[in-house]
């Protein structure tokens, strides 16, 4: 059996960095303040905004969460990740227990799976250790959070939050998710969409030339795994 997981990883990667580098330089609150003010230019030059140095909280080195944090090597990011799979040499270099993770990044980013033992780990406890002024991004399942505790840490504008997923999805039509300025939410486009699904049918058909040749699959879903996989 073989899967294109690996291959859809990419956009929402992607996506996230996207979504991070704009949390930085705080550009989509300053677009609604711009939209509605006008005020030109809008912030000081000591602004606490930017992305030098920023510190940047991964939670799951799935493969969403690893292409991530490739994607962020390059750039000057203070990393961190949660993981309770990983190795220890992978733990001793970038490893951090979630609820200090929670509470000394400037942004979060969920990339674990939506299994029982992630369902709402993001609870109203740990949303409060989120420091003020920092960012939840979201392009993993709305499950891993508490919608209800989410949303009212969100309406007292304290943190921010890029969401490509909610639960429910869609929100409630009076849902304050889709109003809030500090909130940039999408729907759930993080993933394949558009000319991004001939990579889905690339991979189908690499897969399927591997197996004609006999040799084994680059993509194969191991069994074993699928308890902590999406
Ligand atoms: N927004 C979108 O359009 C979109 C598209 C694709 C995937 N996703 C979501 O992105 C997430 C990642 O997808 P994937 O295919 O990379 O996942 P994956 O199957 O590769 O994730 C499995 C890995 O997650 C990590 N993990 C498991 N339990 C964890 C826990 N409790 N805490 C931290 N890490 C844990 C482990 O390293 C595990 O190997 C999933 O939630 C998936 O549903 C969203």
């Amino acid at each position: 059996m073989s899967s294109a997981v690996r291959a859809n990883a990419i956009p929402v990667a992607e996506y996230t960095l996207a979504a991070i580098l704009l949390s930085g330089k705080d550009a989509f609150g300053l677009r609604e303040r711009f939209r509605s003010d006008h005020v030109f230019p809008p912030l000081g030059d000591h602004a606490p905004v930017g992305n030098l140095g920023r510190g940047v909280g991964v939670i799951g080195a799935s493969r969403v969460g690893r292409r991530l944090l490739e994607l962020l090597r390059p750039l000057d990011f203070s990393v961190r990740l949660h993981d309770p799979y990983v190795d220890a040499g992978e733990a001793a270099e970038l490893g951090a227990v979630l609820d200090e993770l929670m509470s000394t990044s400037d942004i979060v980013t969920l990339h674990a799976p939506d299994t029982p033992e992630t369902l709402r780990m993001h609870n109203r406890r740990r949303l409060a250790l989120m420091r003020d002024g920092s960012v939840l991004v979201n392009t993993s399942r709305g499950a891993l959070v508490d919608t209800e505790a989410l949303t009212d840490e969100l309406v007292t504008g304290r943190i921010g939050a890029v969401l490509d997923v909610t639960e429910p999805e869609p929100p409630p039509a009076d849902s304050p998710l889709y109003r809030l300025p500090n909130v940039f939410l999408t729907p759930h486009i993080a993933g394949s969409l558009g000319n991004e699904l001939e990579r889905l049918g690339r991979t189908v058909v690499e897969e399927l030339a591997l197996l004609r040749a006999g040799a084994p699959l680059a993509c194969a879903v191991v069994q074993a795994d699928l308890v902590k996989s999406a």
